[in-house]
């Protein structure tokens, strides 16, 4: 499990190509967001956010139930990466906390390379399927073709997901699906996020997802492209900045 790190100005963009996380404390405000974000991030609009780029994740009840929208209600919400079902997904995304629910709404979170090192070990023709392209399709309407690995050059590896009604699998991919869900649970980890908290990663790296909650849950979430050199993804091999498997 990885250790929580907090966020220390210019040391960011270091831990984002260390770790793929970094853990943010005392953003009170939307406006603290915003700051905070753009010192990061060219902000990338989003379907559902305001004026500022930033969008607010909060239950907005019955629509909610509409596909791809789960994330604006209040059940647990699956483990993914954001923006799949767009061509260049954003690299980087960041969810702060405002208030927080009154039970449960932890997120969950899980290092894609570490994901991808407890298949590598268990279930390597796993990892050689789900690295095809075109065997994953992410969207309306049949779906972008896409692929839950996604090999680049110099060994470099990201990780594109989403497991609701958006998205199709081929059959091959179908059963790899199992396999990908248990090593996603034995790397997750769950955080509960007070007032100000929040967490910033590197959204072709890690997965995300949350609890169930009740009450008056408030994030706010922002999207963007990063401001400062960022390979896609992680090296193959688990973890360890040298590709070097650390457990
Ligand atoms: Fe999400």
């Amino acid at each position: 499990m990885q250790q929580p790190i907090v966020a220390g100005g210019s040391s960011v963009a270091e831990q984002l190509r260390e770790h793929g996380l970094v853990l943010v404390n005392g953003l009170h405000s939307r406006e603290a967001v915003l700051d905070y974000a753009r010192q990061f991030m060219t902000l990338v609009p989003h379907r559902d956010s305001g004026p500022d780029s930033l969008t607010t994740i909060r239950d907005i009840g019955q629509k909610a139930q509409r596909p791809g929208l789960a994330g604006l209600g209040a059940g647990e919400l699956a483990a993914h990466t954001e923006g799949t079902s767009i061509c260049e997904p954003p690299r980087l995304m960041l969810l702060v906390c405002l208030q927080q629910p009154d039970s449960g709404g932890e997120v969950v979170l899980a290092d894609g390379r570490e994901v991808h090192g407890f298949l590598a070990d268990r279930y390597p023709g796993a990892v050689e399927v789900m690295s095809q392209p075109g065997t994953a399709y992410y969207g309306d309407g049949g779906g972008r073709p896409s692929q839950i690995f996604t090999r680049h050059s110099g060994g470099r590896i990201s990780i594109r997901f989403r497991q609701d009604e958006l998205a199709q699998f081929s059959p091959v991919v179908q059963h790899c699906l199992p396999h990908l869900r248990e090593a996603i649970k034995a790397q997750q980890h769950a955080i509960a996020l007070s007032p100000g908290q929040g967490y910033l990663i590197d959204n072709s790296r890690y997965l995300h997802a949350r609890e169930a909650f009740s009450g008056p849950r408030f994030c706010v979430r922002a999207l963007g492209e990063p401001r400062f050199p960022l390979r896609p993804g992680f090296g193959a091999g688990g973890a360890g900045s040298d590709g070097r498997r650390t457990a």
